[in-house]
C-alpha cells in the first residue's frame, strides 16, 4: 500500500508526474469528473485548516467521488479516547482515502502502519506538510516555468513552519536549488534538515536576518506566518511574531519574474497592499493546491488498485536502549512501538518526527 507522509515517499518522477497530472486536469477538468466515482474520501482533521481540508473535499467531489470524516476531533470517538491506531481501522471500513492533519507529530504515519487504505499526511505538527509541498511545486511551475535552478528564500518560522521543512526536502531533488533562511535566531530552521537535507544532497544555503539585503537574488520568496500556536512560551511569540512583514517598498528590490509564496493563512507577514502585485502568488496557490490533490488522489486510488508496495526509503533500527525527547512524538502520546532510523551521517533519528534520539 502506498501513503503520503513524507514528500520523499515518492520519487522525483513519481512528484513530477503528479505536477503534470495536475496540469492536465486544469486542462481538461471535464475529462477527470467521474474519475473517483464510487470512490470515498475520509478527512480526520484534529487540527483547524481552512484551505488543507476544503481543497481535499473540493477535489474529490471535482473527481465524481463522495467525502465523509471529522474537523473536529472532540466530535468524534477520539474524545472517548479513542487512538490514532483504531480510528484509521475504524475508518477505513468506510471510506478508500483518509487524509489526517494531526496536531500530534508522527500521527499520520503510525495511521499508515496499520490502514488498510491510502493515508495521506495533511500536516503533522511542525514536523511535514507534503500535500502543501506538491501545491508549491505546481506554483512555482505555473508561475516560473520550471523547478531546476531557483534561488528560494524561506522568510519566517523556519523552525516549526512544516511547510518549509517538506518543500525544501522536495528541492533537494532539483538541480541548482540555492535556498536563503531568512528567519530571527529563535527560529532557525532544524539541524536535522540543514544535514539530512542541505548538506546531505549538496543543497547550497545561508542564514541570513535580513530580508532586504537578498531580495534582488530571489526567484521564489516562501513567506510563512510566525505560528502562535506551537509555542509554549507566549512572551517569546511577542517578541518575534512581526520580525518580518513583507510590502510594496521590498517588493520594489525584488527581481520582475519572481514569486511571493505563502501555505496561509496570513496574520501580518504580508502587508495587504503586496496582494496587488502580479508576483504575489499566494492566492493562485490555494486553487492549484485542489488540483495538486485530485492528481494525488487519484494517483494513490490507482496504486491501491494495483496493489502497489511502497518505497523503503528509511534504514529503520531496532534499538531499545533509545527515546525520542520530543513530547509532542506519537511515540510519546499514544501506545506506539518506538522506531528509529539511521542516517547517513550515522544519527538515529525518531521516525515518526525526526527528532534526534537520545
Ligand atoms: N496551508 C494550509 O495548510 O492551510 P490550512 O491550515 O488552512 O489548511
Amino acid at each position: 500500500m502506498r501513503h503520503l507522509i513524507d514528500p520523499t515517499d515518492l520519487t522525483r518522477q513519481e512528484t513530477d508526474n503528479i505536477v503534470a497530472l495536475a496540469l492536465d486536469i486544469i486542462a481538461n477538468r471535464a475529462k477527470y469528473s467521474e474519475a473517483c466515482k464510487g470512490k470515498k474520501l475520509a478527512t480526520l482533521f484534529y487540527e483547524p485548516s481552512t484551505r488543507t481540508r476544503l481543497s481535499f473535499t473540493s477535489a474529490m467531489m471535482e473527481l465524481g467521488g463522495n467525502v465523509l470524516g471529522f474537523s473536529d476531533a472532540n466530535s468524534s470517538s477520539v474524545s472517548k479516547g479513542e487512538t490514532v491506531e483504531d480510528t484509521v481501522r475504524v475508518v477505513g471500513c468506510f471510506a478508500d482515502i483518509i487524509a489526517m492533519r494531526h496536531y500530534i507529530e508522527g500521527a499520520p504515519l503510525d495511521a499508515s502502519m496499520v490502514s488498510r487504505v491510502p493515508i495521506i499526511n495533511a500536516g503533522d505538527g511542525s514536523h511535514a506538510h507534503p500535500t502543501q509541498t506538491l501545491t508549491d511545486l505546481l506554483t512555482m511551475t505555473r508561475e516560473l516555468g520550471h523547478l531546476d535552478n531557483l534561488t528560494i528564500g524561506f522568510c519566517g518560522d523556519l523552525l516549526y513552519g512544516r511547510t518549509v521543512h517538506s518543500l525544501i526536502k522536495a528541492m533537494s531533488r532539483y538541480e541548482g536549488t540555492k535556498v536563503v533562511l531568512i528567519a530571527p535566531n529563535e527560529l532557525r530552521l532544524p539541524d536535522y534538515i540543514k544535514h539530512d537535507v542541505c548538506d546531505k544532497y549538496g543543497i547550497e544555503y545561508r542564514e541570513v536576518s535580513s530580508l532586504e539585503e537578498v531580495m534582488g537574488e530571489l526567484d521564489v520568496l516562501y513567506m510563512t506566518r510566525v505560528q502562535q500556536e506551537r509555542f509554549a512560551d507566549k512572551s517569546e511569540y511577542e517578541r518575534v511574531k512581526d520580525c518580518y512583514i513583507l510590502d510594496t517598498e521590498k517588493m520594489a528590490l525584488a527581481k520582475e519574474k519572481m514569486a511571493v509564496l505563502h501555505p496561509l493563512p496570513r496574520v501580518n507577514e504580508i502587508a495587504k497592499e503586496v496582494d496587488a502585485d502580479p508576483r504575489a502568488a499566494y492566492f493562485r496557490q490555494v486553487e492549484n493546491g485542489k488540483f495538486v490533490r485530485m492528481a494525488l488522489m487519484y494517483t494513490l486510488l490507482k496504486w491501491a488498485d494495483e496493489g502497489a508496495e511502497p518505497l523503503h526509503n528509511h534504514n529503520v533500527v531496532e534499538a531499545p536502549q533509545l527515546a525520542c525527547p520530543n513530547a509532542k512524538c506519537i511515540c510519546n502520546n499514544e501506545n506506539v512501538e518506538k522506531k528509529f532510523h539511521l542516517t547517513d551521517g550515522g544519527v538515529y533519528r525518531c521516525l515518526y518526527c525526526d527528532t534526534k534520539a537520545q
